[in-house]
């Protein structure tokens, strides 16, 4: 059967010739080391997490807001990496770019400013579609609903609609069935699109640079969603927290992951992610990381989140 080609007008193979960067070779040595000692980077000893059981039938999503108002931290390279590997585990995964930079659209090799229709139409438009909309990504079992600068209209016009808040979980109610999971990449803000997001989401995922002021903002963060849990969706629940951009040869590091530990305990997963230039390569190489570089640190160690993910 072939493969229905996406509607961006490119087989996945032309979207990989359109690669700048070149193909790495395929090595392990930024492995993730857990060292002798049983303890995890997080300081804590591991968690055993089971394997992800075999899925035969699919739906209702689980769906997952990726959220923090400080920029640059990884949201949108954890939503790409962690959806891949999920679609890895034989999961459906549907990533909503919920962002009007359009990073996570770019970062799956799709230039979402020509775009025809985007979540913004979704949204916008009682007669389009969230199925009309969707492009299949090169990662099978992993679709992409795109954004571009035309979401940033949306937060000034959804002010005036009734229940502006539930805008988006209302949008993405129809094709719930279809994806075990649908991960959220929000943008840098706590406005009304991460506010609907959050009234959509079942799960919030906060990823954290491993860097010293990356706690700052954090306790903001936390009292919108308990606001949002109070006021539009009784159901939401910190999923995790998960420390980005560590670097485990330096102190300073390990000094923020012990006191993102000390501050969180349990939410923090296990995994970790270390810094390494892979991540902007894979940008410039518009695929994720588990395809890029498979055996890599980096796309063991998303793997490995999305195990606990699936456990949580
Ligand atoms: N573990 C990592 N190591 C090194 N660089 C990384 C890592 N994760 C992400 N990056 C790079 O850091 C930059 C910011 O990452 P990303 O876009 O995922 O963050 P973001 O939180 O989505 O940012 P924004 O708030 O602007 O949406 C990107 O250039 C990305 O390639
Ligand atoms: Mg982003």
């Amino acid at each position: 059967m072939s493969t229905p080609q996406p509607s961006w007008g490119r087989s996945s193979g032309e979207v990989a010739d359109l690669n700048l960067a070149p193909r790495p070779a395929d090595h392990t040595d930024e492995d993730i080391d857990f060292g002798e000692s049983g303890l995890g980077p997080t300081g804590r000893p591991l968690r055993q997490v089971p394997e992800p059981p075999l899925v035969a039938e699919h739906g209702p999503a689980r769906i997952l807001a990726l959220c923090n108002q400080k920029g640059g931290v990884g949201k949108t390279t954890s939503t790409i990496n962690l959806g891949a590997a999920l679609a890895e585990f034989g999961r459906r995964v549907l990533l909503v770019d919920f962002d009007p930079q359009g990073a996570l659209s770019v970062g799956l090799g799709i230039q979402p400013h020509h775009l025809d229709r985007t979540i913004y139409n979704v949204l916008m438009e009682r007669d389009t579609t969230v199925e009309e909309t969707v492009l299949r990504t090169c990662v099978p079992d992993m679709d992409l609903l795109p954004s571009n600068i035309d979401l940033s209209a949306a937060e000034v016009q959804l002010i005036s609609e009734v229940g502006r808040e539930q805008t988006l979980g209302r949008t993405l109610r129809p094709v719930i069935d279809n994806y075990d999971y649908i991960l959220i990449d929000c943008q840098p803000s706590l406005g009304l699109l991460t506010v609907n997001a959050l009234a959509a989401a079942h799960g919030v995922l906060i990823p954290l640079e491993c860097e010293f002021f990356s706690l700052r903002g954090v306790a903001l963060l936390i009292d919108t969603i308990e606001k949002v849990r109070e006021r539009l969706n009784p159901d939401l629940e910190i999923t995790g927290i998960l420390a980005t951009m560590y670097d485990p040869r330096t102190l300073h590091s390990r000094e923020v992951m012990a006191r993102v530990v000390e501050a969180f305990g349990e939410i923090v997963f296990d995994t970790v992610i270390n810094r390494t230039v892979r991540f902007p390569e894979t940008t410039v190489a518009g695929e994720p990381i588990t395809s890029w570089a498979p055996r890599s640190g980096g796309a063991k160690a998303y793997r490995a989140l999305a195990r606990e993910v699936i456990a949580r």
